[in-house]
């Protein structure tokens, strides 16, 4: 017997209706946005062995992928480009007609304005050397001539159509050039989501097959150090300055502490990236019969919303989302 009978935190957990009710968060097909990897010279789909349920896509597959997300009333898709021709400064990148620009014009043309169509803005899909940025004469990313190239990256998938452009190499400076770019191009309404940030994570393994990577060596000159919070709420502030729509924290699960005080710190909206390794560990235990994986999935969303992630973006979308209806 408890001594004292009237606080009983249990009430409110005893029927499904009752725990319904007083729920604090939620997920929302809104809030939920698909990435996709669109591949050049494909026939077929493509499976990501490491990615169990996730492809590279066909043009066509894709265009049905992102159809599907509009009727299933996701907030919007981020599309990665998988280039056939990979070569030092990333030139497919630039290229009207290459595939990530294509994708982009592929969507629109599929669902107007029903989603918000995202693109991945960074040159690591289209270098032979897979960084984010071109590299100086001693094999450094070189954050400046990164820059202007990103600048016109911005333009390009503006004009294909692109709602949100997603700047994710973590360039010091690379929301502004974005901004002015599209600024200065007459393309007002084409608004940032600022990787702002975003982390070296061994979580994004992945990653590199989905989008074919050949980078030797890690990003540790340019993305953060995971150690570093406070540093987190530094780049934040200098991406909202520099005229970032929405911010995101990148990874999502280890990194939560960061979204909470991102969400605190700043009255833009909050992105958080639940990213490929996090997607595979749940996939992969999973598969095991050691988790369950619905319970899994809708656990981690939930705590990447209750965290303070108005937006999050998850292989799970359109999975989730059709849970939902
Ligand atoms: C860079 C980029 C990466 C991811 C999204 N944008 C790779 C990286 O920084 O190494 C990772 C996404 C994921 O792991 O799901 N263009």
């Amino acid at each position: 017997m408890m001594g004292f009978g009237e606080v009983r935190p249990r009430r409110l957990r005893t029927t499904p209706a009752m725990r319904r009710m007083v729920s604090e968060t939620s997920v929302e097909a809104r809030s939920l946005v698909l990435p996709m990897f669109v591949a050049e010279g494909l026939t077929d789909p493509r499976p990501i062995a490491s990615m169990p349920g996730v492809v590279q896509h066909t043009r066509d597959s894709a265009r049905k992928a992102v159809a599907e997300a509009a009727e299933l009333g996701l907030g919007g898709v981020m599309l990665f480009g998988v280039p056939e021709h990979k070569d030092a400064t990333g030139s497919g990148a630039l290229d009207e007609d290459g595939i990530l620009n294509v994708a982009i014009r592929d969507a629109r043309a599929e669902v107007g304005d029903a989603l918000v169509v995202m693109s991945d803005l960074c040159l690591d899909e289209f270098t032979d050397h897979g960084h984010c940025g071109v590299l100086d004469a001693e094999g450094r990313v070189d954050n400046d001539a990164t820059l202007e190239i990103y600048a016109e990256m911005a333009v390009a998938q503006a004009r294909a159509g692109a709602h949100m452009l997603g700047p994710s190499g973590m360039m010091d400076g690379q929301v502004g050039v974005v901004r002015r770019a599209l600024d200065d191009a007459g393309l007002v309404d084409t608004s940032v989501l600022a990787y702002a940030a975003k982390y070296a994570s061994a979580f994004y393994g992945p990653f590199r097959e989905a989008v074919s990577s050949s980078l030797q060596g890690d990003r540790r000159t340019y993305q953060q150090d995971p150690a570093n919070g406070r540093e987190a709420l530094r780049e934040v502030a200098l991406d909202v300055a520099e005229g970032a729509d929405v911010v995101m924290v990148k990874p999502a699960m280890g990194f939560l502490d960061v979204v909470a005080a991102v969400r605190a710190a700043v009255d833009v909206p909050v992105a958080a990236y639940n990213i490929s390794g996090e997607y595979s560990m749940v996939e992969a235990a999973a598969a095991q019969g050691w988790i369950d994986r619905d319970a899994a999935i809708a656990e981690t969303l939930l705590s990447i919303r209750r965290a303070g992630a108005d937006i999050v973006l998850t292989y799970w979308a359109a999975e989730y989302a059709a849970r939902l209806v």
